[in-house]
């Protein structure tokens, strides 16, 4: 049976004190919910991680970093490393979401070189990835997202899947109040899962999680959730809601 995931992608948002508030308050929320197989995890900012791991002790929610850097150290100003995280508790990296992409010029190379040091380092990652609105419209999708998977992951060897979770966000679905439908997401989770078993085998594209993330709400996570490829979903404006974020995890 498969990891279910579901994950909040804070982005730039929150402060220490709301951090550690929101933190508080998930806690007892989540405590009442039935986990069955299920990881909650939480994305904060780099500065709120290190509190933020000290806070979710004694619980079900795990704190993650939303990006990292390749190197372990040198002349990088304002970069993070994974010994850096790893220093702090925080094992499990988000890695090339489309903000990454677009607004920090992250390339496919890049990101094969972060997921590099995420195994070296005995780390895992959130890998995300997706299409633009354009490749949808042309019917480029498959190849599009084909592709990144391909640059970024499929140098890996099979034992590494263990450590890879995948996330798919069409990138016009973020933020946007607009969702693939649990058509589309089962769809192209399917054709993800397809095309590891061609490179690999089926062990390693049935045990891989993969999330859906793209305006994932309370009222559409259950819908989305009941995919049979769907695992999750990786959400960003409704985990930034402590009622909407435990509706969402109720839902899986
Ligand atoms: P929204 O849920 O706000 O659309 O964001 C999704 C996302 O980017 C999660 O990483």
């Amino acid at each position: 049976m498969r990891t279910k995931i579901v994950a909040g992608n804070w982005k730039l948002n929150y402060d220490k004190k709301t951090t550690n508030k929101f933190i508080e308050s998930l806690k007892k929320s989540v405590d009442k919910l039935p986990l069955n197989n299920t990881r909650v995890i939480i994305a904060p900012t780099f500065v709120n991680l290190s509190s933020a791991v000290e806070k979710v002790e004694k619980s079900n929610i795990e704190v993650v970093a939303q990006n990292m850097h390749q190197a372990t150290s040198g002349a990088f100003t304002g970069e993070i490393s994974a010994d850096m995280l790893k220093a702090v508790g925080v094992n499990t990296v988000i890695l090339g979401h489309s903000e990454r992409r677009t607004y920090f010029n992250e390339t496919d190379q890049a990101l094969a070189e972060k997921v590099n040091t995420i195994l070296e380092k005995g780390m895992e990652t959130i890998f995300c990835f997706g299409e633009l609105l354009e490749d949808r419209k042309s019917d480029n999708h498959f190849e599009v997202v084909e592709s990144q998977l391909k640059n970024a992951l499929f140098h890996l060897e099979a034992k590494d899947w263990k450590s890879i979770i995948l996330a798919y966000e069409p990138v016009w679905a973020i933020g946007t109040g607009e969702t693939a439908s649990p058509e589309q997401a089962q769809e192209m989770h399917a054709f993800i899962r397809s095309i590891i078993e061609k490179k690999y085998n089926k062990e390693v594209a049935e045990k891989v999680s993969i999330l859906y993330g793209g305006s994932v709400k309370p009222a559409n996570a259950e819908e989305i959730f009941s995919k049979p490829d769907v695992d999750g979903g990786l959400i960003g404006g409704a985990a930034l809601k402590v009622d909407d974020f435990t509706a969402i995890i109720a839902a899986i």
